[in-house]
């Protein structure tokens, strides 16, 4: 398969992502996702970096950076058709290769870890996720 990645990348139907959400099992209802949020969710991440497929687009990679220390990978995501062919490592990559004079941080989920691990990330001894949900709607 040959993957067209595109850095800095909002030229997104996000009715596309939302499918692709659905594909991976986030989400059960369409209704749940509002395509207007989640444009406005990728133009104030800081950056994007999307894969395309024959124009489709299959995955993608968002983060949030302070630009001088530290990165979050919040999310990166394939579509199921496209997994285990190295497309999620290559987003990975140019995050960490945008960002390469800042610490790179992601939370997973335990079945993640090991793509997290491939991709030379590490559990950090000693730490651990705390959050909360949102409780209020968005403006
Ligand atoms: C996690 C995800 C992005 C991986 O994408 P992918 O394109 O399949 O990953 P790659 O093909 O680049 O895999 C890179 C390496 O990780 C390994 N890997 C990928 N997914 C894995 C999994 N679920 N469990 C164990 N290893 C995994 C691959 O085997 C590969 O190892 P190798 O280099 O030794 O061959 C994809 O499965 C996905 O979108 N999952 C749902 C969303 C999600 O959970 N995202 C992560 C948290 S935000």
């Amino acid at each position: 398969m040959e993957f067209e990645v595109r850095e800095n990348c909002l030229e997104i139907d996000f009715e596309e992502v939302i499918t692709i959400y659905l594909n991976i099992g986030w989400g059960k209802r369409r209704s749940i996702y509002s395509a207007a949020r989640l444009k406005k969710a990728f133009t104030q991440s800081s950056f994007v970096v999307a894969a395309f497929l024959a124009g489709r687009l299959v995955g993608w990679g968002r983060a949030l950076s302070d630009g001088v220390a530290n990165t979050w990978i919040v999310e990166v995501v394939v579509d199921p058709d496209c997994q285990r062919k190295g497309l999620g490592r290559r987003l990975v990559e140019a995050i960490e290769k945008r960002y390469s004079h800042t610490a790179i941080w992601a939370e997973t989920y335990l079945p993640t870890k090991t793509f997290g691990e491939k991709c030379g990330l590490k559990a950090r001894d000693g730490m651990v996720v705390i959050s909360r949900g949102p409780q209020a709607h968005s403006p």
